[in-house]
């Protein structure tokens, strides 16, 4: 659209554009009515009707939002009474028409799965009125889970059990999701994921949708519209000033069917700004390019004085020109304390360099690395529990430890092997650099109790008091801190640990607390080498030596594991208010009890996308985290994988975070190094399009094949699994415009530094097709980075 810079325009049309330009379009909503299909009551008022997960337990009925419920712009329908009647579908395939086919743009879900961590998934059936199908798959959540919180839209304190007034006190929890809806058709209903035989079912409590939007008059143009604007926690510094970051997402709702028209797309540079009272923008944010049916996200920067009320986004075009204000958005003020409270705490979020660095390594290293083992497919740092449980010739370590160090050999026996003798902090720093990742997250203390940092007086089973005397976490952190400054610090920390007497009084699960029964003389108690005399596990142990990680050692990431009975609440407002004085951002993980930033996947990655925020770990090991000398070496995860998991979390939202596990020695063995390099070479060339950059809207709820996409907001990435072959790469996005047009440039990422420019073609239904010379094709490994650039102005 030019239309705004070329001054001869006749009267008539400049008041049409006055009107259009007055205000943007609301993002709209509209309620799929849902009730007719209820086939399950999940609410009670007592516990005693109901029966939402099979087993006759119920959320809390007193509160659950009751009638209309407007979430981030988007509105349901909830029931005006819970608790007396059926408020929910069980998705088993049950077909939901739209009054009237209609091009939609986004599908707006409440949802909650009924077990109590298994994991659900399921796909939606897009039908078309021209008889097509698209296939949205789907990963939720479910309502509640233990020890590890999931953290829902909307949350209750506790859930009834069984029939029962008895009340099971882990949060529970109602999540919001919205799936991007391709629009080359109009849409003529949904059909629910079938989930009704498996274990874990997904109960729909309310749907809506946000229509596509027809152009306005004969003139094709973006229909602009604000999705969100979001006062965030995260600031940068800019002159000086604490500049806010507002979270904006852009909306061009018109139908996808318009893809191929350059004129219904952004194409140039585009002014976002945000104003209101007491606020005003600093850094305005830009949007190059924004086809139909794609939304874009940006940050805009603004100075905020403690505003409240309504701001505004105001965008402009390339040429100055205003093309719409949105109306308002509640302005939320820059916090500068935090308190120990739930509420406010519960707003913190993963700071911006978080979200940029995608790539961190875990370290799991202590004790545990002296004997280094586990059957295959186990977790070796497990190997103190799984020494004893059970304690017989059923578990294979109680035999490989009879085997290799006799029955008078304790774990705690480990400590005097654990030498770290050959340990070089730079080394791993240098190796963490050079494979590309961004931050590190050391375990500082894992459930054997056995600590790597000065636990002063809370005990002193550490290796400051222990074997071999040294503060590894703060060697690491001084060595970091003064060499690497481009490397974030984090911290893992356990909750719980297995056999301390005093966490028996806190203990559950396989978390019990209490000494080791000796392992081939259960009349034996092990010792717990180190401990103090403290009168409580969490006030004089477990609070203190989490606050020193962040009040001492100054960490960036809070990476707790297990939650369960925790001073979080405490804890947190205190790390963030250390980091906010200090000038940095910080950010705490899903296992610390409580106020999750992101949430943590063990050993998995979510199918699709999911906006808040996430981070898988694993190990290069198959499967585990400490080093297993059991696993064939040829086993870790090489180039291919570690770069093709990286992209896959990172097209979805996640960040990656890959574990090694160091010798008792101090050495990352070189068959995990060498992999980690050889990704990190990898990196070095197609880093631009991992690192800082976002998701894709239209094609991360549904990512295809062989191919992921990310953007930023002048590039767009089609990153390639299989090798292109025969000189071309044919790129299909299921039914999706990939947003390119004439004049942009594609480049194939790879080692030579003047990649040269491709030739290119997208076709009427949006297959591209790019001409690429198998020379440049044969220099890249692990993945094909295609980096496309907007032709855009300014
Ligand atoms: C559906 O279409 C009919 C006929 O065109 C119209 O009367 C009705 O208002 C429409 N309903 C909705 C929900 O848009
Ligand atoms: C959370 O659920 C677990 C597993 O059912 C249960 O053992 C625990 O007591 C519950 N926690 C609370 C605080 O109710
Ligand atoms: C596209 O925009 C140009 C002016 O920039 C206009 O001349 C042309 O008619 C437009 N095309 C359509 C299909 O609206
Ligand atoms: C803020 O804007 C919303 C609509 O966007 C409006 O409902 C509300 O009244 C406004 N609040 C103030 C204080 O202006
Ligand atoms: C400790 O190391 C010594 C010397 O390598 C070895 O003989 C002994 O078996 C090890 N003991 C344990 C418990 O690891
Ligand atoms: C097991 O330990 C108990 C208590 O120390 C001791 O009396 C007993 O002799 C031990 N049994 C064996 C087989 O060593
Ligand atoms: C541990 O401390 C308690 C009081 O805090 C005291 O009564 C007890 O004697 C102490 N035990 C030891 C072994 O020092
Ligand atoms: C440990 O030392 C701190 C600071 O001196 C003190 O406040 C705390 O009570 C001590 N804890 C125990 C368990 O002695
Ligand atoms: C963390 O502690 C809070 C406050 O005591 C408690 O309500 C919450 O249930 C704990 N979290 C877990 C997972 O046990
Ligand atoms: C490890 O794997 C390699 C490659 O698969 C194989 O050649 C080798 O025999 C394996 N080594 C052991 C000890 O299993
Ligand atoms: C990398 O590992 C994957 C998964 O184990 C395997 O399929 C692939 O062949 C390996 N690639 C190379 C080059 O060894």
């Amino acid at each position: 659209m030019r239309v705004f810079g070329v001054p001869l325009l006749c009267g008539a049309l400049f008041s049409y554009f006055r009107t259009v330009k007055s205000s943007l379009v609301t993002f709209p909503s509209v309620v799929i009515p849902l009730s007719g299909l209820f086939d399950n009551q999940a609410a009670s008022l007592d516990g005693t009707t109901g029966n939402f997960d099979g087993n006759g337990a119920t959320y809390a009925a007193e509160y659950l939002p009751k009638g209309p419920w407007l979430y981030n712009g988007i509105s349901y329908d909830l029931p005006s009474t819970w608790g007396q009647s059926q408020d929910n579908v069980i998705a088993e395939g049950q077909v939901v028409k739209l009054s009237n086919a209609t091009y939609v743009h986004e599908l707006h879900i409440l949802y909650a799965g009924d077990s109590s961590g298994s994991g659900l998934s399921g796909t939606f059936s897009l039908n078309y009125a021209d008889s097509s199908a698209k296939y949205l798959p789907f990963t939720g959540k479910d309502w509640w889970k233990w020890p590890i919180l999931n953290w829902g839209e909307i949350r209750t304190p506790y859930h009834f059990e069984e029939y029962s007034s008895n009340k099971n006190w882990n949060s529970t929890q109602v999540f919001q999701i919205s799936l991007s809806v391709p629009s080359r058709a109009p849409l003529q209903s949904i059909t629910l994921p079938e989930t009704s035989s498996t274990s874990d079912r997904l109960h729909i409590f309310a749907l809506s949708m946000t229509p596509s939007l027809e152009p306005a008059s004969g003139l094709l143009m973006p229909q602009l519209s604000v999705r969100s604007a979001q006062f965030s926690t995260r600031w940068e510094d800019v002159n000086g000033q604490r500049a806010q970051a507002v979270a904006i997402t852009l909306a061009n709702l018109l139908p996808g069917s318009y893809a191929t028209s350059s004129n219904a797309s952004i194409n140039s540079r585009y002014e976002i700004s945000v104003a209101g009272e007491g606020v005003s923008t600093v850094t305005p944010g830009l949007v190059y390019r924004l086809v139909p049916a794609d939304q874009a996200r940006v940050d805009v920067l603004v100075l905020n004085s403690g505003g409240t009320g309504n701001a505004t986004v105001t965008i402009k075009d390339e040429f100055g020109n205003v093309v719409g204000t949105s109306e308002g958005w509640p302005i939320v003020p820059l916090r500068t304390e935090w308190t120990a409270d739930a509420d406010v705490l519960t707003t913190h979020e993963t700071p911006t360099w978080w979200n940029q660095a995608k790539y961190g390594i875990f370290i799991h290293w202590g004790v545990y690395s002296v004997p280094a083992w586990g059957p295959p497919g186990s977790y070796a740092e497990w190997y103190d529990w799984d020494l004893h449980n059970p304690p017989d010739s059923s578990s294979p370590t109680w035999v490989h430890h009879l085997d290799t160090y006799g029955k008078d050999v304790v774990y705690d026996d480990f400590i005097a092997n654990f030498t770290a003798s050959t340990w070089n902090p730079s080394a791993w720093l240098d190796l963490f650099t050079e494979a590309g990742a961004k931050y590190f997250v050391i375990v500082t203390k894992h459930h054997d109790g056995y600590a790597l940092f000065d636990t002063k007086n809370t005990t002193h089973r550490s290796s400051v008091y222990l074997n071999p005397h040294r503060d590894f976490v703060k060697e690491l952190m001084d060595t970091a801190k003064s060499d690497y400054p481009d490397i974030h610090r984090g911290t893992y920390y356990s909750l719980p640990e297995w056999f301390n007497p005093d966490f028996s009084k806190y203990g559950f699960d396989v978390w019990p607390g209490g000494l080791a029964h000796n392992a081939f003389n259960t009349s034996e108690l092990e010792p717990y080498t180190g401990i103090l005399n403290i009168s409580d596990y969490i006030e004089d142990l477990q609070y203190p030596q989490m606050l020193s990680l962040a009040l001492d050692y100054d960490t960036e990431i809070m990476w707790c594991d297990i939650g369960g009975p925790n001073k979080t609440l405490d804890f947190a407002a205190q790390f963030y208010n250390k980091a906010m004085q200090n000038g940095y951002q910080v950010t705490m993980n899903d296992r610390c009890g409580a106020i999750p930033d992101f949430d943590t996947p063990e050993y998995a990655t979510f199918g699709s996308l999911s906006t808040r925020r996430w981070e898988t770990s694993e190990g290069m090991d198959p499967f585990s985290y400490g080093l297993n000398t059991a696993t064939n070496a040829s086993e870790y995860k090489n180039g291919t994988t570690i770069i093709q998991t990286l992209v896959d979390i990172v097209s979805k939202n996640g960040n990656y975070l890959l574990d090694v596990g160091p010798t008792a020695e101090g050495d990352i063995i070189a068959p995990m190094a060498d992999n980690l390099l050889a990704a990190g070479k990898w990196l070095k060339y197609a880093g631009d399009c991992v690192y800082a950059t976002d998701y894709w809207y239209q094609a991360s709820q549904n990512p295809t094949g062989s191919f992921r996409f990310l953007t930023t907001s002048k590039t767009f990435c089609v990153i390639a699994f299989n090798k292109p072959s025969n000189g071309q790469v044919t790129v299909d996005a299921g039914g999706v415009t990939l947003p390119i047009q004439t004049g942009d440039s594609v480049v194939l990422l790879g080692p030579s530094r003047n990649a040269q420019s491709l030739e290119w073609n997208i076709d009427g239904s949006g297959v591209l097709t790019v001409v690429v010379p198998q020379d440049q094709v044969d220099l890249v490994d692990y993945a094909w980075a295609f980096q496309v650039t907007y032709s855009g102005r300014g």
